[in-house]
């Protein structure tokens, strides 16, 4: 890849403090794929529960994927050709080999599943590569969209029309989904930013979502993030706080809240 593709838009915006539509959600996948693809790589292809849960964790991560090239195709791209005809067509392009790489992938861990002990290390090993190539075509991917989209964006809409379009996708993506995508967003994000989604969420999610999310974050953050977190929201840092925030919102099981 040509390293030299950043615009001289980007760094201008970017001090200018304008809305990132990209960087906190690919920081998110970058951490989920990698993740992902080190569980794959070193599950032991004789311990069926631990094959058992990198195939899970990869379907997982293929069902957010298709997400979010869905949430990309339906509230982005549009956005972009309708101000500059064109600008998105390699990135349209990308987004059907993604989704064939997508259906590839599944194909290869259903090959995994279903062989036996004498098979099941070659067709291990042929999924990890395929999933080391999906990630790095992701990681070009996602550097050009980061790039030379989100300066095209900023040159044509204010920061009102992109929180708009943040707003739109958030509020179509399915609550289980949302929570997963939680996962990785608390312990890919800078401090500063967690704490601007968990407070965004105490004030505009549905009732009960904040709990949820202050769970996922005991769970995902080391303990002096979750302190720290916890300090900056206000709350007692103790593992008391899930409970009591849980408490004020009828105690329902985290599934059911999002
Ligand atoms: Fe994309």
């Amino acid at each position: 890849m040509d390293q030299a593709v950043i615009e001289p838009a980007l760094a201008d915006a970017q001090q200018a403090g304008r809305f990132d539509l990209y960087a906190g959600v690919h920081k998110a996948l970058r951490l989920y794929m990698t993740d992902t693809l080190a569980r794959v790589g070193r599950a032991d292809p004789a311990d069926d529960d631990e094959v058992a849960g990198a195939i899970g964790q990869l379907r997982d991560l293929l069902e957010l994927c298709d997400l979010h090239i869905e949430d990309e195709n339906r509230f982005v791209l549009p956005a972009l050709e309708a101000r500059r005809p064109g600008v998105t067509e390699r990135n349209a392009e990308e987004h059907v080999s993604h989704g064939q790489a997508i259906s590839a992938l599944r194909r290869e861990a259903a090959i995994v599943e279903r062989s036996g002990a004498g098979e099941r290390p070659m067709a291990l090993l042929a999924l990890y590569r395929r999933l080391g190539l999906f990630v790095a075509e992701n990681f070009e991917h996602m550097h050009y969209e980061e790039t030379r989209l989100m300066p095209a964006l900023w040159a044509e809409y204010p920061d009102e029309a992109l929180t708009g379009i943040e707003a739109a996708i958030v509020a179509s993506i399915p609550p289980m989904l949302m929570a997963r995508a939680l996962h990785w967003f608390l312990p890919a994000l800078p401090h500063p930013e967690r704490v601007g989604m968990l407070s965004g969420m105490r004030e505009n999610a549905p009732p009960g979502a904040f709990a949820g999310a202050l769970e996922i974050a005991r769970e995902r953050l080391t303990l002096r993030d979750w302190r720290r977190l916890a300090e900056a929201l206000g709350l007692p840092s103790g593992d008391a706080t899930v409970e009591a925030v849980a408490a004020t919102v009828g105690g329902l099981r985290i599934a059911e809240r999002w």
